[in-house]
């Protein structure tokens, strides 16, 4: 059986966790593009809340490789741990795929001036977000489709692993997604509305938060098996 499978988290937990963060999301993508920089309030069904599941997304994603790392909510627990990780992981799946839906609906000069040429073709800032972002949710495939039952006998326990940690690859990528998209506007900070953080600087914090645990769990393990 696949690990963590077995248990069932409380129902009331998960929501809970899904409203928490996807709406904290919401409120700060609304607070910063339509009350401070002025986006008119029609854009808010898609432009908006596109903003909110892109980030609860790479967010649960982030968090899915971070539980029993960086926080552990259940010490002790391995089975209750790998369930919520695999909790986080499908939820922020399911979230970047209506991201992915939403911004392939939009995708045009109109919304997204910054990614197109006059001439209607895409400019390398575009060129370079997209094939991120594609590559990103090609990675995601992997752990979310051997979170299927049956997958980790399938499979065998190293081969199971491996397609697991092709999550970070995904955040990597997702690093590389938003900073080609959002770095020129990073660091000119009197340009934020309401002196906000941009949310591509969020997700890329996100990402980067999970990727960089794991290199530092790396070195160290490394480091200490040297030491012996
Ligand atoms: C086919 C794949 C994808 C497409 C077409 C796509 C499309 C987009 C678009 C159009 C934006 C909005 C840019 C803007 O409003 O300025 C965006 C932003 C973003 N995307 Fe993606 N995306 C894809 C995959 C992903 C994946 C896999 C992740 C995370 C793992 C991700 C995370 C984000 C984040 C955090 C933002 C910043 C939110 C914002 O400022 O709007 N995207 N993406």
């Amino acid at each position: 059986m696949n690990p963590g499978s077995d248990v069932r988290l409380p129902v009331g937990m998960r929501v809970r966790w899904i409203l928490f963060l996807w709406a904290g999301c919401l409120v700060y993508a609304v607070v910063r593009y339509n009350v401070f920089k002025g986006v008119e309030w029609i854009h808010l069904p898609l432009y908006v809340v596109n903003k909110s599941f892109a980030l609860s997304g790479v967010t649960f994603v982030a968090l899915s490789y971070l539980v029993g790392k960086l926080f552990d909510p259940f010490p002790g627990d391995s089975r209750r741990r790998r369930a919520m990780a695999k909790f986080f992981g499908l939820t922020g799946f399911a979230l970047l795929a209506m991201h992915i839906f939403m911004g392939f609906l939009m995708l045009s000069p109109a919304y997204y001036e910054k990614f197109f040429h006059e001439s209607g073709k895409m400019n390398l800032t575009g060129e370079l977000t997209f094939l991120c972002g594609v590559l990103a949710i090609g990675c995601l495939f992997f752990p979310a489709i051997t979170t299927l039952p049956y997958m980790y006998e399938a499979l065998g326990g190293q081969r199971w692993l491996r397609a697991q940690r092709m999550g970070y690859w995904a955040l990597a990528l997702a690093c590389g997604h938003t900073f080609a998209m959002g770095y020129k506007g990073w660091f000119d900070i009197a340009t934020w509305p309401g002196r906000l953080p941009p949310i591509t600087l969020l997700g890329f914090l996100a990402a980067l938060s999970a990727v960089a645990v794991k290199l530092w769990l790396l070195a160290r393990g490394r480091g200490k098996a040297a030491g012996e």
